[in-house]
């Protein structure tokens, strides 16, 4: 395995629409394993193909459920749930949608807060090719959104509500930060903290 490079903004193939992958051989397997190992190493809770310079349909995604919310040190630590999507697609959304603070790989300094549906159904294929119905809710389902975004060259700016970009008061050992409000469309708006576990945890 090895770690790929992640892309960063204005690389055109951020903005592009993946193709579908056809090919399952070893190769793929590959690439899929050396994804994951980037998307632990960068960290991040997810990795689409094109912020590695790839545009194909492609995506992984870890993030264990319920993470954020844990507070009890004493118990068992839940398993992380891992993805692989290929030519995904949503199938069903829920009415219900939620706004949420998130981040990009391929975005370094920048957060925003976007809605996204709280539950979706997906059609994939998983790593071996054969076909998977998946539902997600929660944060499994915004992280599945803003992958599945990527493979049509969309990225979480294009829909955030607000963007900021968070700093640092005192160094790097805060526990908050403070987020500075970038976008124009709600002036007056104040500062408000932030918590950066949150910010880590949604890449
Ligand atoms: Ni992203």
């Amino acid at each position: 395995m090895a770690l790929r490079q992640i892309v960063h903004l204005p690389e055109p193939v951020l903005r592009r629409k993946a193709k579908p992958v056809t090919t399952f051989d070893r190769d793929l397997q590959t690439l899929i394993d050396d994804m994951i190992e980037t998307m632990r190493e960068a960290p991040g809770v997810g990795l689409a193909a094109p912020q590695i310079d790839l545009p194909m349909q492609l995506a992984v995604v870890e993030y264990v459920e319920g993470e954020d919310e844990e507070e009890n040190e004493d118990a068992p630590a839940k398993p992380k749930k891992l993805y692989v999507l290929i030519n995904p697609e949503i199938t069903r959304v829920s009415d219900e949608k939620v706004i949420g603070v998130e981040g990009c790989l391929s975005i370094p300094g920048l957060i925003g807060e976007v809605e996204r549906h709280e539950a979706i159904q997906v059609k994939a294929l998983n790593r071996h090719g054969s076909p998977v119905k998946l539902k997600v809710d929660g944060w499994m389902a915004r992280i599945f959104q803003h992958e599945i975004d990527h493979l049509n060259g969309v990225l979480f700016t294009d829909k955030a509500i607000r963007v900021w970009k968070p700093y640092t008061e005192h160094g790097n050992k805060l526990r908050f930060c403070r987020m500075k409000f970038l976008t124009p469309s709600r002036k007056g708006a104040k500062e408000k903290p932030l918590n950066l576990c949150d910010f880590v945890t949604l890449r």
